[in-house]
């Protein structure tokens, strides 16, 4: 055979990653904020007028991510979640906001977010109802696609309750048929494998084909159990779900929490490290308006977004559970690697750990520059194989690095990661 055919056939023939739902959305996890964690199904105006599910609410919080540098750090998307929605459809069969809270409708909020140079994100639900009851998107799939597209809306997050397991694959598919149909750029997050794991395991194929991020376990709540009990599912399905995530389509583990009521400020470290590791999607559930000085810098820490938004693309994984520390790794561009020192011990003072004994500082020959980011940063110079640099991490804290080999080939140590 001619070579230059042999060559072509090869180019063919090469087996193709799953493909992502590729309309230029989601190239890297969404960043912005989301009301569900902190203001969850709070309706009553009246009582609480300033955190009640209301136009007002997104509105603030859209003048103080301008105002407050969110929007300057990468925060995007102010996205509304349940309990926008009036009980009835319109006289059209639409959907429509509730009138005493959304008095001036979702297009006109939507046009305010967007003259803050800001996205909008509304919810609905694949099912027959929405998880707190309101009217869910069965059959109303084009629909109500449509009516998110005239709004001018720019993200769905598109719940799973009320709706028969089995028909769940099929309904994200047609909502993202239906949403691309409208020629509207709108990034659609799915809940769909969360909802299917009771069942079988997902196909995670379909699910990067359909969706720009997915929910694959439960809800965040504003504690450290919570956090630690996504990260050990996350580890425990690692080899499952860290595949399909990459530039289009990612895990995503549910909200940052930072800067509410549950977290210690090491454990408010550690959710940001970890979620930058797992290349999530960072939509913070918090009140912008009243938030500590320190969560808001950790929230707008530079170095760590920069993890997170890594063009690679590639998400981290838990390398090494030991002594009870666990370590995750992620491979950035540049042959870089980002390396999370976990202490999962909860009780005592800060423990040392060894870097040389982390499985990916292989990548630091013959010699690297190792850089620490959490708790503090601090440049910690060109270091060796042997050396014996030693980081310190508080009880359920988390020290985060990176490491950038000075020379070498390292393209076989990211396709082991
Ligand atoms: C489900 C979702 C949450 C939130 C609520 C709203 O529990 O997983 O993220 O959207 O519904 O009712």
């Amino acid at each position: 055979m001619h070579k230059g055919v042999f060559v072509l056939a090869l180019v063919v023939f090469i087996p193709r990653a799953a493909e992502a739902l590729d309309n230029g959305l989601a190239l890297k996890p969404t960043m912005g904020w989301l009301h569900w964690e902190r203001f969850m199904c709070n309706i009553d105006c009246d009582k609480d007028p300033n955190n009640c599910i209301s136009e007002h609410l997104y509105m603030q919080m859209a003048d103080v991510m301008v105002k407050e540098g969110w929007k300057e750090a990468g925060y995007e998307y102010v996205c509304i979640d349940d309990c926008w929605l009036s009980h009835q459809r319109d006289a059209k069969g639409r959907l429509q906001a509730d009138p005493k809270r959304f008095p001036r409708g979702i297009k006109k909020l939507a046009d305010y977010v967007h003259s803050k140079g800001l996205k909008l994100g509304i919810y609905a639900d694949v099912g027959e109802q929405t998880c707190a009851g309101y009217p869910g998107s069965l059959n109303h799939y084009d629909t109500d696609a449509q009516t998110f597209a005239d709004w001018g809306v720019d993200l769905l997050k598109f719940d799973g309750c009320y709706m028969d397991w089995k028909l769940l694959g099929e309904g994200y598919v047609n909502m993202s048929k239906a949403l691309i149909k409208t020629g509207a750029s709108i990034l659609y997050s799915c809940e769909w494998p969360l909802y299917e794991w009771p069942f079988r395991q997902p196909n995670y194929t379909a699910i990067r084909e359909t969706c720009h991020h997915w929910r694959n376990y439960q809800d965040v709540y504003d504690s450290w159990s919570s956090i630690k009990s996504i990260l050990d599912w996350t580890s425990s399905h690692q080899d499952i779900i860290v595949p399909a995530a990459g530039p289009g389509g990612w895990n995503d583990p549910d909200m940052l929490v930072i800067g509410n009521f549950g977290l210690s400020h090491a454990q408010q470290e550690s959710q940001m490290a970890l979620w930058a590791i797992m290349a999530a999607p960072l939509l913070m559930s918090n009140d912008l308006r009243d938030i500590c000085p320190r969560s808001k810098k950790l929230l707008q820490n530079r170095h760590i977004i920069a993890i997170n938004q890594d063009p690679l693309g590639k998400q981290g994984y838990c390398t090494a559970k030991v002594n009870d520390f666990e370590v995750w790794e992620r491979p950035l561009s540049g042959n870089r690697l980002a390396i999370a020192v976990l202490n999962r011990l909860e009780i005592g003072g800060p423990r040392d750990t060894f870097i040389k004994e982390v499985p990916g500082w292989k990548i630091c020959s013959p010699l690297c520059n190792v850089t620490q980011i959490l708790p503090l940063y601090k440049e910690m110079g060109v270091q060796n194989p042997e050396s014996n640099l030693v980081v310190s991490v508080n009880p359920s804290g988390t020290a985060l690095l990176t490491v950038i080999p000075v020379s070498g080939d390292f393209t076989g140590l990211h396709s082991l990661l």
